[in-house]
């Protein structure tokens, strides 16, 4: 018998087409490379949402108001949740991180910057739903979720965690999101086919990733990197193609792939910001407010029950 996570990814790979969760580009040199793509010059989010926080950061405290606890799905270095507290002053903070580690470390420097503060580490997944200490402060709850993520899910994974999202932040509580908007399909393009190559070094990491995770024996200089906007769905896809055929193999199977043929490994949704709200009020979320950079492409949206 498989333990669960070999069985999914070796279900993925066994697919036609087949495909890789992109949870597995995480491992430690996956992230470290998620952060470098975070600097280049084409991979416009992450500064353009940080520009929006900078500019629009009064109007939107304003709007959310101050001593929240301020929970934080995927934390991670808490990098984000610093600009945040700096701007609303939060009671509590939790940070929520698979990786719990990595995460106590982060939440620790992230206490000591704002003493006053609460600061508090949880490991877990919110895709797998989180349960929130008992003791939190009987302060509304907001749920901060930067950097366009939610456009790794497909719509209704999308959807579900939302309400996951609408459930934590109860009544009178709130949701703090990213979006990357659609635009030009050339800017699209570049940001996830950088001109050093590092989005196509983070997209084949994923298979060495898979190769110590379930002894496969992936090459990884056997695949090409791929990404491009569909337009039908409204995403960028990420594929890897094979430059020859490739047999791979695994203890208890193999799988063969035709020069060609390619491994689905990410989706990146673009919504517009009606089609985002559509989704926030079937999540439960009625009213929404969202600040944009002035190019339109990136937006940081408030929504409440
Ligand atoms: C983490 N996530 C929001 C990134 C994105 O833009 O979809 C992941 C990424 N994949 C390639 N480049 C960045």
């Amino acid at each position: 018998m498989y333990e669960p996570r070999h069985a999914e990814i070796i279900e993925g790979l066994t697919r036609t087409p087949a495909r890789i969760s992109p949870k597995y580009f995480y491992d430690e040199r996956g992230s470290k490379l998620f952060e470098a793509i975070t600097q280049l010059p084409e991979y416009y989010p992450t500064r353009t949402e940080h520009a929006i926080l900078e500019q629009s950061g009064p109007e939107i405290a304003r709007a959310i108001g101050s001593g929240c606890t301020l929970i934080e799905p995927g934390a991670g270095s808490c990098a984000k949740a610093a600009v945040l507290c700096g701007l609303i002053a939060p009671r509590c903070f939790v940070g929520v991180d698979i990786s719990a580690d990595y995460l106590s470390e982060a939440v620790q420097r992230l206490g000591a910057r704002f003493p006053a503060m609460d600061a508090r580490a949880l490991g877990g997944d919110i895709t797998r739903g989180i349960h929130l200490p008992d003791d939190l402060p009987a302060a509304p709850r907001l749920v901060f979720y930067p950097g366009s993520s939610i456009g790794n899910f497909d719509p209704p994974s999308a959807l579900a965690l939302l309400r996951q999202m609408r459930a934590l932040a109860r009544d009178d509580g709130g949701l703090l999101i990213g979006i990357d908007l659609p635009k030009d399909v050339a800017v699209l393009e570049a940001a996830y086919d950088d001109a050093q190559g590092v989005t196509a070094q983070f997209n084949r990491n994923v298979l060495a990733h898979l190769n110590r995770l379930i002894g496969s024996d992936f090459e990884t200089d056997d695949w090409r990197h791929r990404a491009f906007f569909n337009p039908e769905e409204s995403r960028i896809e990420m594929h890897l193609e094979a430059c020859v055929p490739v047999d791979v193999h695994w203890p208890g199977g193999a799988r063969a792939f035709a020069m060609g043929e390619r491994i689905h490994t990410e989706n990146s949704y673009k919504y517009s910001l009606d089609r985002f709200c559509d989704l926030l009020a079937q999540a439960g979320f009625a009213r929404a407010r969202a600040w944009q950079d002035a190019r339109g492409w990136f937006a940081v949206v408030h929504a409440q029950p």
